[in-house]
């Protein structure tokens, strides 16, 4: 059975084709009465509008685009979640596009946004720089970066302070009495981790420089990279082989990772190794997903807003759509939390 057409519906409402198209596009100039008479034969007839079509004519479909570095990582799928919930209470929908940490990837699906003429789209980049998203930018499609701060200022972007967050879990470690710290990290290509690495890095040089040795100067603060090839469980999985087969005393005591799937995986992977966590080795993540809190040893972690990232740079991006040339671009700036659990405290 076909779609029913706008003639069918406005032959059995017994209106015009113009009436039926207000109805459906600009409600409040048909009368309740009439409104009600054409919804009626809508339902009658199953008619469903031809969104493709309405495009056409308006050249912008009712879609965001949203691009994410791992739709696998639950840190993602609650920023997307709250993207979501702001896009539905516009009338909108939301495509989302995993770039699985790979550039080209990501350019193929800004390649396919664009041609699907979507009103926006909302992006956490591989690279820094990125020449095909300045193009779609210039061709006039809206774009906010999300969970990625903006190094130019006509740019939009919602992010977190990663500087700020990495020091905090350098600083909880410090705190614990640890002087050989690791960072756990990886694609440096991606501005969040690099960022986390550098907070770190500050606080242990601040406490080398206050002299943050042990009574008699035996060790003085350090900070060894571990470095992995994606911000993924099994990265953690496979960094903890390389850690538990190196002799304790070399061994890092405290181990900060860039996000909290590979505190997870290194969990699992040096507990299976009959590596203590935290009386072997302190762990700290990075996002406070919902896994941190129910992980066999509760990981510590720096809680990042998610949802809240998601809505915000939703709304910046309506905003932008809605305002066009008038739209003053804003970079805004959440602080991270530090979230103590077991996995870092010393009992
Ligand atoms: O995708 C890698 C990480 O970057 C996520 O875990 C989240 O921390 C984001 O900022």
């Amino acid at each position: 059975m076909a779609i029913a057409s706008i003639k069918e519906v406005a032959k059995l409402a017994g209106v015009s084709v113009g009436t039926v198209s207000n109805v459906l596009n600009r409600p409040d100039a048909v009368s309740p009465a009439t409104r009600e008479r054409v919804l009626n034969a809508m339902n009658e007839l199953g008619f469903v509008r031809n969104e493709s079509a309405r495009a056409l004519r308006s050249g912008r479909t009712r879609t965001l685009g949203l691009v994410v570095l791992d739709v696998t990582n639950p840190f993602f799928t609650d920023v997307a979640k709250g993207v979501e919930a702001v896009a539905a209470d516009h009338g909108m929908i939301v495509t989302l596009c995993n770039s699985d940490q790979d550039g080209p990837r990501e350019q193929r699906y800004l390649h396919h946004l664009e041609e699907q003429r979507v009103q926006g789209i909302l992006i956490t980049p591989v690279e820094r720089e990125n020449e095909r998203l300045e193009q779609i930018i210039g061709r006039g499609t809206p774009v906010v970066l999300l969970d990625h701060r903006a190094t130019r200022r006509n740019r939009c972007s919602v992010a977190v302070d990663d500087v700020l967050g990495g020091r905090l879990a350098a600083e909880h470690l410090l705190a614990q009495g640890h002087r050989r710290l690791g960072f756990v990290g990886g694609s440096w290509s991606i501005s969040q981790v690099a960022e986390r690495h550098k907070g770190a890095a500050q606080a242990v040089e601040a406490a080398a420089r206050t002299g943050g040795q042990e009574e008699g100067g035996a060790e003085a603060p350090s900070l060894t990279l571990i470095e992995v090839p994606s911000l993924s469980f099994a990265s953690g999985r496979h960094a903890a082989e390389r850690l538990a087969a190196m002799p304790a005393p070399e061994r890092p005591t405290a181990l900060f990772c860039a996000n909290d799937l590979l505190a997870l995986g290194l969990m699992q992977g040096l507990t299976a190794a009959g590596v203590r966590i935290p009386g072997d080795v302190a762990l700290i993540g990075y996002d406070d997903i919902d896994y941190a809190a129910a992980a066999a040893v509760p990981l510590s972690s720096i809680r990042q807003p998610r949802q809240e990232l998601g809505r915000v740079a939703a709304e910046l991006l309506l905003e932008e759509i809605d305002e066009g040339e008038r739209h003053r671009h804003r970079q805004v700036l959440f602080d991270p939390e530090l979230v103590i659990r077991g996995s870092s405290v010393r009992r």
